[in-house]
């Protein structure tokens, strides 16, 4: 049965219910990334700006989804749109080196702590694929360490221990293992047991952008217990670089990696991926001249006909010097507190279990979870994870959002575009659409 919530945003959304028709016989569960699906269709959009975008249908939505956490500037930054129009007309592939490649590696350098040297890739996938590549080929090992939950992107071996494993060799699999998050003893115990171990990766904030949170006392303790075991120390920085603070998750918690994988805001909203850290280790990609065994065995080839390409290191460079030479870090976590006390203050208010929580300007709502927490380093227990994760409920919020004008769900990556008065307004929508929930009994 049709609920209210569910009439209303098929009522409003009838050019995008179309287009899924259509654009389900064209791809899989007709959308172009696992996670743009959505019940009972995705919307279409046809432009944004700041922080709102427009769908097909006409709706104004704020959006706490930018660019999947790639717009820090939010939507179409005028600067960066001239940076990039002006590299259109001046050419979009050299098949050859740039200033500009230089100009953005030298920010990526002057931001990020653990940055000696860089390599360009064309996304977050390929560049963690190359940072555990890179730490076996260092160490001489095989096997890589990662944690629940944690998400680094489409490829085989990184996929492993998540959903969705279909087609990956067992032999891959076996390569990788999966540890429990914030748990430092089981940690230690696998690298006395193992001296097979190339490499620790981890989303330093927590997995799904942090929504899990890692403890940064066991940030500290990770850092310790590599360097005593010589295990090569990752952070995935795709979502956490230059948000969490200009300088990534790093100089947030003041602990420095020996690799950092960076993409999203990189890239300044179009596509791009590095990988950066220790010399010595982003050298194994150099070739040692007269060591036809070291080039053919040890060494790491790797090329990509869009690595640094001139229209992506336009937009990233534009946008980097934006982050280091304005408060744009500040405002979006400005804005993100603002947003988490009036959620907090509005489950008071409306007597609903759940907190908002998170860091800087990262966000995120648990609803029908009835605990204490600091709001920032929220850890569930598996009953409260479930309470927390009602598909039904939170999928009729979800709709019930957008129908209001807000594109969030659970989830919220706020940008320097929001206003106050955008804030305030998508306090004004949440009430409405839980009310709606509330009205279908379902908090
Ligand atoms: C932490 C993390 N690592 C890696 C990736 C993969 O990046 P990309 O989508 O650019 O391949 C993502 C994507 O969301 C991510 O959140």
């Amino acid at each position: 049965m049709t609920t209210p919530i569910e009439q209303r945003f098929l009522d409003q959304h009838p050019g995008s219910a179309h287009r899924h028709e259509t654009a389900r016989s064209l791809f899989p569960n007709g959308v172009t990334h696992d996670a743009r699906k959505q019940n009972p269709f995705q919307l279409y959009y046809t432009h944004a700006e700041g922080p709102a975008k427009y769908d097909v249908d006409g709706n104004r939505l704020l959006d706490f989804f930018p660019g999947h956490g790639a717009l820090i500037l939010g939507h179409s930054h005028p600067d960066v749109v001239k940076a990039v129009q002006d590299q259109m007309a001046a050419g979009t592939h050299f098949s050859g080196s740039t200033d500009l490649e230089m100009r953005w590696g030298e920010l990526v350098r002057e931001l990020i702590p653990s940055a000696e040297k860089v390599r360009f890739h064309s996304s977050g996938t390929e560049a963690d694929m190359m940072a555990i590549r890179m730490a076996r080929a260092y160490t001489g090992k095989t096997k890589v360490i990662k944690f629940d939950d944690h998400f680094h992107g489409w490829s085989d071996y990184l996929s492993a221990g998540g959903e969705g494993i279909g087609g990956i060799p067992a032999e891959t699999l076996s390569t990788m293992i999966v540890l429990p998050p914030n748990d430092i003893e089981t940690f230690e115990q696998k690298l006395k047991e193992d001296d097979d171990i190339a490499a620790v990766i981890l989303e330093p904030t927590g997995a799904h952008m942090g929504a899990n949170p890692i403890l940064p006392t066991f940030l500290e303790q990770l850092r310790e217990v590599t360097e005593r075991y010589g295990v090569v120390l990752i952070f995935d920085e795709v979502v956490t670089g230059f948000r969490v603070s200009k300088g990534g998750a790093q100089s947030y918690f003041g602990i420095t990696p020996d690799m950092t994988t960076l993409a999203k805001i990189l890239g300044g909203g179009l596509p791009g991926g590095a990988v950066t850290g220790k010399a010595d280790i982003i050298n194994m990609i150099e070739d040692h001249p007269g060591d036809a065994e070291y080039n053919r065995y040890r060494r790491i080839a790797h090329n990509g006909t869009f690595n640094a390409n001139p229209l992506s290191a336009a937009a990233g460079i534009k946008c980097l010097e934006l982050v280091a030479n304005t408060p744009v870090n500040d405002t979006a976590d400005a804005r993100a507190l603002q947003l988490k006390n009036g959620l907090n203050d509005l489950l008071s208010k409306m007597e609903i279990p759940g907190c908002a929580t998170g860091i800087s300007s990262l966000m995120f709502l648990r609803l029908g979870a009835d605990h204490e927490c600091d709001k920032e380093y929220c850890i569930l227990t598996p009953e409260h994870a479930a309470q927390a994760g009602n598909a039904v409920r939170n999928q009729q919020l979800n709709l019930a959002l957008l129908n209001h004008g807000v594109h969030s769900g659970n989830r919220f990556i706020l940008t320097a575009s929001h206003t106050e008065e955008d804030i305030d307004f998508t306090v004004d929508a949440f009430e409405k659409a839980l009310t709606e929930v509330r009205d279908q009994g379902l908090v």
